[in-house]
């Protein structure tokens, strides 16, 4: 191909990307030029998160009566009629008499510290399988049931936004704010590690472990 011809087919190429860029900065998003904005909807069904406070719970109410009949059809078979667990499948069901010893386990009623955590965790994972299906009075309803299993709620207490995230849990004080490095204090970045003396060296031959 001659110079000639392979400033053609440049040109061409170039041409083409210019016209690409032209048709694609007509598109939504202003920074990049490429792509579409998200709708509020789109955006909305990937907003699900639920803080401790609260912040993010839907309107909507229920109560542990409400929710039993809901829990042994969807839940029990793997979480147990009374939390208890089934086979591998987590209890819902304990106190913090579990996080002593030797084998613990976390469970809702003993380790959790946030009420407002159940209803994001059953709402956004269960059922296992056939996650985000329930409605939002639905989640209301497990959540307090699986709280009036723990004897936390009363069977009669009615869960909204408002008295969800009042819910104290019998472990909420047992957890502190682990401390990091303080990264606002000026790096030293001298004598940093600690010198480590080495003692002695081991190779492996033929099976004995030899040292230096
Ligand atoms: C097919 C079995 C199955 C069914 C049915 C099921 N779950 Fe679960 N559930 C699981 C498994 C497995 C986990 C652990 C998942 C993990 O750790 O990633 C779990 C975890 C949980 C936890 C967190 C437990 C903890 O302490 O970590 C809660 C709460 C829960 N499920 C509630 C429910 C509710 C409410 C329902 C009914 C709507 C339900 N589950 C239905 C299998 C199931």
């Amino acid at each position: 191909m001659s110079s000639w011809d392979k400033l053609v087919v440049h040109g061409l190429l170039l041409a083409g990307a210019m016209a690409w860029t032209g048709v694609l900065a007509a598109g939504e998003s202003p920074r990049y030029g490429f792509g579409s904005a998200l709708s509020e909807t789109e955006i909305s069904s990937w907003d699900i998160d639920v803080g401790p406070d609260g912040a993010g719970l839907p309107p909507g109410s229920g109560t542990a009566a409400q929710g039993e009949a809901l829990y042994l059809a969807q839940c029990a078979a793997c979480h147990g009629e009374f939390g208890e667990g089934v086979g591998r499948y987590p209890a819902l069901l304990g106190t913090r008499a579990s996080l002593v010893g030797e084998r613990t386990r976390k469970t809702v009623g003993g380790y959790w510290p946030y009420a407002t955590t159940l209803w994001d965790y059953i709402n956004r994972a269960m059922p296992f399988g056939n996650a985000q299906s329930l409605s939002p009075d639905q989640v209301y309803a497990l959540t307090a049931y699986v709280l009036a299993l723990n004897e936390i709620v009363a069977e009669d207490a009615v869960l909204d936004a408002h008295t969800l995230p009042a819910v104290r849990m019998p472990n909420r004080d047992c957890f502190v704010v682990a401390k990091g490095p303080d990264i606002k204090a000026a790096a030293c970045m001298h004598d940093c590690a600690v010198p480590v003396k080495v003692v002695g060296r081991a190779a492996r031959l033929d099976g004995a472990t030899v040292g230096e």
